[in-house]
């Protein structure tokens, strides 16, 4: 059972913003977590400020930490091809992640991605609130459990819940799917097709709120 003050309004609390953009700009000098230590760049969302449609991932990676925006490496070019094929315009949603900034541990020269806590979700849940307040879009896509467990809290599962578009009182309805990296990881695999035909049937409900 989803109850209502869950998800970014369980955010600890944080500046007062007006904007979008004071959000975007505020937030470059958060402190709310460590994470801002090791990172290159804070990654806020991206796409029009008052798109229909909010996409939510987990955190930057390697890449977006790099360029300072949301989903433009591996992930973020598959989730762009499966988007295509839902026949979804990614240039019409507004994309952003959970957790701003890229937590990583280094490995010889590479950062490897690790999954953020769940302090650092609720203390970053504070932006994503600001975004989804600002933008107001009609239907909210969560990519993956991170993403999930920091719009609903811990009463929506991407298990049980997959494909299904949940609705609360404190938030525009939520579709529930798969991270993009779950289908990289298992892209030598026979599923994969299948795998990415889901992915892609659970996209393209997203048609219905453009
Ligand atoms: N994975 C995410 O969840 N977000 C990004 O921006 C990139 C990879």
């Amino acid at each position: 059972m989803l109850t209502p003050r869950q998800g970014p309004a369980f955010a600890t609390p944080g500046p007062e913003v007006e904007t979008l953009s004071s959000a975007r700009a505020a937030a470059q000098d958060c402190r709310r977590c460590d994470l801002y230590r090791n990172a290159t760049h804070l990654v806020f969302g991206e796409g029009p400020p008052r798109a229909r449609v909010l996409l939510v991932g987990e955190q930057p990676g390697d890449k977006e930490d790099l360029a300072g925006a949301p989903f433009v490496g591996p992930s973020g070019q598959l989730l762009d091809r499966c988007l295509e094929k839902a026949g979804i315009d990614r240039d019409l949603c507004y994309v952003t992640n959970a957790v701003k900034h890229f937590k990583f541990e280094p490995r010889g020269k590479r950062r490897i991605h690790s999954k953020p806590n769940v302090g650092e979700v609720q203390a970053c849940a504070w932006w994503l609130a600001a975004e989804l307040r600002f933008v107001k879009p009609q239907l909210v896509v969560a990519l993956g459990a991170t993403a999930l467990y920091s719009l609903l809290g811990r009463g929506a599962k991407v298990t049980r819940d997959r494909g299904a578009v949940l609705k609360t009182p404190d938030m525009p309805p939520v579709l529930v799917t798969i991270h993009p990296s779950a289908l990289l990881r298992t892209l030598n695999r026979p599923e994969a097709a299948v795998n990415q035909e889901r992915f892609v049937a659970d996209l393209a409900k997203i048609a219905d709120f453009l």
